[in-house]
């Protein structure tokens, strides 16, 4: 990463150390510097990380210029020197921003005048803040959604491998936390790689709409200058230019759309956190996560804690805070650029973070996790004793009556279903039969099972394998 100066410096035109200084860059109507506490309040250093892109997106405008003739080659080829320079410095953490550098634009502006002298103020032909901003936001996002659905892919991975690992084990499956029906654990997994499959699948989806540069919109309203924003956009490797040059400076819905993305993997994560904290309890006594991705309690020398699942359900509500604020953002704004929206890179980073870590750490805990749940009580095949009558021709209605009836009476006695004989089944209804006691073992409900998708052991191969395929 690169450092900025210690000492904060008054901010007039003396402010740097011999590039474009901040009245070079926008002072030529003003006739003193910035005040202190304009600088203190409208600098923002989020937007740092866009280091690497400003420089992409910059060597693409020089190269575009040169194309259409407004910098001959001798021009071009010192200011895409200079920009290597300064993308080698990035890379090797020696670039140095200045508490004069109102942003990363104007940074990276002033070191390339320090580096190529006056040159260097050809770079912003035909270019705006605006639109450069627009770029490099739109560079991040598909950097980054490349990493998250790398992340993503690995965690999915991660869970099938498990999936795989716990073979044949029945679990109770869960509604409104009581159980229900007798699934394999490994089904319960395959229901997170279901959600993070499709999680993926919206960072690719919304690729196509991140995938146009703004490049040439200017300020706003295009340029008197011949751009070409199409040569721009093959340039950048990007898939199209935008449509409209106002929409194209004064858009963040991609911003939110990516957020959105985020979170709502962060909210599947989140739930899935939810489930670890709870399989951790003593009560449940469901999986055993390693000491090393545990923490202690400086009081109870007893305890070990799943802090890794909490934050990141603390972590996903705190960016489903920022997703509400990027949607706030845009919602007051008129057309077109407003500097409300530099508050948007904050607010995206810190979603991004979010993910980024908690994505990295659950997907740690989970491959390092020893997973040892409990079996079902009998009770959860209650629905399955109904549907051996349904098989027979009984009204479910009746069926589910009957059974109802059969649970009574056993309760009653302070009995279980898994005690009940073939007696007890005759004595409800006459249509069970003998061999329907055999299905009070939730195992036998599993293997039963037979619905396209559902909790079987034949539908838990069939998903890995559409799982594989999707996600390789
Ligand atoms: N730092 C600004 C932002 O993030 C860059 C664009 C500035 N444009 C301007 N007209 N002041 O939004």
């Amino acid at each position: 990463m690169a450092d900025s100066d210690e000492n904060p410096e008054r901010h007039d035109s003396a402010g740097n150390e011999g590039g474009v200084s901040v009245a070079q860059m926008w002072g030529g109507r003003f006739e003193e510097g910035p005040a202190e506490v304009l600088w203190r309040f409208t600098v923002d250093h989020s937007d740092r990380r866009l280091l690497d892109d400003d420089l992409t997106g910059s060597v693409a405008h020089v190269k575009m210029l040169s194309a259409i003739g407004l910098l001959d080659q001798d021009e071009a080829d010192v200011l895409e020197q200079g920009l290597g320079s300064i993308a080698v410095e990035a890379r090797e953490g020696t670039f140095r921003f200045h508490d004069a550098d109102e942003d990363v634009h104007s940074a990276v502006e002033r070191r390339l005048g320090e580096l190529v002298g006056d040159v260097a103020g050809k770079l912003h032909t035909g270019r705006s803040r605006n639109d450069q901003v627009a770029l490099d936001l739109r560079l991040y996002l598909l950097r980054s959604s490349s990493e998250r659905i790398a992340q993503l892919r690995e965690f999915a991975h991660v869970l099938m491998a498990v999936a795989e690992s716990v073979g044949e084990k029945v679990v109770p499956g869960y509604t409104h936390l009581q159980q229900a029906q007798a699934v394999p654990f490994a089904h319960h997994l395959l229901s997170y790689v279901s959600t993070a499959s499709r999680d993926i699948e919206r960072f690719e989806d919304l690729g196509r709409r991140l995938d146009v540069s703004p490049l040439g919109a200017g300020a706003l309203g295009g340029s008197s200058l011949p751009l070409d924003p199409d040569r721009s956009a093959h340039l950048l490797g990007m898939e199209g230019r935008f449509v409209n040059s106002m929409d194209a400076v004064a858009a963040r819905d991609h911003v939110a759309e990516y957020a959105f993305a985020c979170v709502q993997a962060l909210v599947h994560l989140s739930r899935l956190a939810t489930e670890c904290v709870l399989w951790a309890t003593t009560e449940f006594g469901w999986v055993t996560f390693s000491d090393a991705l545990t923490t202690g309690s400086s009081a109870m020398p007893h305890k070990k804690n799943p802090d890794i699942a909490e934050l990141t359900r603390g972590r996903a509500a705190i960016a489903i805070g920022h997703l509400t604020g990027l949607m706030a953002l845009q919602k007051g704004l008129p057309m077109t650029y407003n500097r409300d929206l530099q508050e948007d890179k904050a607010a995206l980073f810190a979603i991004d973070d979010a993910l980024a870590g908690a994505l990295e750490a659950m997907t740690a805990l989970i491959a390092d996790a020893d997973f040892h749940p409990a079996a079902p009580e009998s009770s959860v095949t209650a629905l399955d004793l109904a549907e051996a009558l349904v098989e027979r021709g009984v009204p479910f209605r009746e069926a589910h009556h009957a059974v109802g009836s059969l649970l009574s009476a056993l309760f009653t006695d302070g009995r279980t279903l898994a005690t009940a004989t073939a007696a007890d089944l005759a004595a409800i209804d006459q249509r069970f039969e003998a061999e329907d006691v055999v299905l009070t073992a939730p195992v036998e409900s599993v293997r039963r099972r037979r619905s396209t998708g559902g909790a079987s052991f034949a539908s838990v191969h069939e998903q890995l394998r559409m799982l594989r395929d999707r996600l390789a």
